[in-house]
């Protein structure tokens, strides 16, 4: 039996500790995350945010559908991914901070950067990176990223490593995940609300069931002034 003592600083932890603890979390600069080409956010498109683990095979499974249906709306349809790296995925932080190293030095090759780590995946798993280093894994993923970017990039990939910014952004997204209650990977939310069973895979068709009432709607109001000129 815990004695009442403990169990008065256990409460006291919860109700004086954890709220400060949150309100540390600095507001960041701008909004968390990647924007897909073409499809920024503005008032009259649908939003949708998705959180993806670079190493998760199930947000790697999930995006051609959903870029599918992207490349369908157009710019009817705005897109942000967010880097949300899983514990129990070794490499997946250091994953989420090339991402984030890549948008800083060309925001054009982010995306690219993302599908060769979902098409080569298998070598950043727990089980391949068993027996390797920190260094090894980071300077593989250093010359991974650059393929992305570019050769003439590699030094300053290589030093975005040592750039405590970029840890702190990857934190962010991380921390933005939290707060929104993401809890595994792909984690999708629509207009603000998170879809049920989100990370269930959605099909191209189950994409279209979902956007197809609400871009109808979307664009219903943005053609309304039309009637009056
Ligand atoms: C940025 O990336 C895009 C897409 O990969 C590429 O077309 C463009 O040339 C790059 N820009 C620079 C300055 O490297
Ligand atoms: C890791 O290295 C040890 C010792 O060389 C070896 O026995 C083991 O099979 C390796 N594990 C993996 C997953 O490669």
């Amino acid at each position: 039996m815990p004695s009442p003592t403990a169990l008065s600083s256990v409460l006291f932890f919860f109700l004086f500790l954890v709220p400060i603890v949150q309100s540390q979390i600095s507001i960041p600069a701008r909004y968390d995350g990647f924007v897909y080409k073409n499809h920024r956010v503005s008032s009259d498109s649908v939003m949708i945010d998705a959180f993806f683990d670079p190493i998760c095979p199930d947000s790697r499974d999930s995006w051609p559908p959903l870029k599918q249906a992207l490349h369908h709306y157009g710019p009817a349809v705005s897109f942000v991914v967010h880097p949300f790296a899983l514990p129990y995925h070794d490499n997946s932080f250091v994953a989420s901070r090339a991402l984030h190293i890549v948008n800083k030095l060309n925001s054009s090759a982010t995306y690219d950067l993302l599908e060769l780590f979902f098409n080569h995946q298998e070598e950043f798993y727990n089980k391949q990176t068993f027996n390797m280093s920190r260094s090894t894994i980071v300077s593989h993923i250093v010359q991974f990223a650059t393929k992305a970017v570019g050769n003439s990039f590699y030094s300053a990939v290589a030093s975005g490593f040592e750039d405590r910014n970029t840890d702190l952004t990857t934190r962010i997204s991380f921390k933005y995940g939290c707060s929104r209650g993401v809890f595994g990977t792909p984690f999708f939310f629509v207009n603000g609300f998170a879809l049920p069973d989100a990370d269930s895979a959605i099909d191209y068709d189950g994409w279209r069931r979902i956007l197809e009432p609400l871009v109808g709607k979307s664009t219903a109001r943005r053609e309304e002034p039309v009637h009056y000129f």
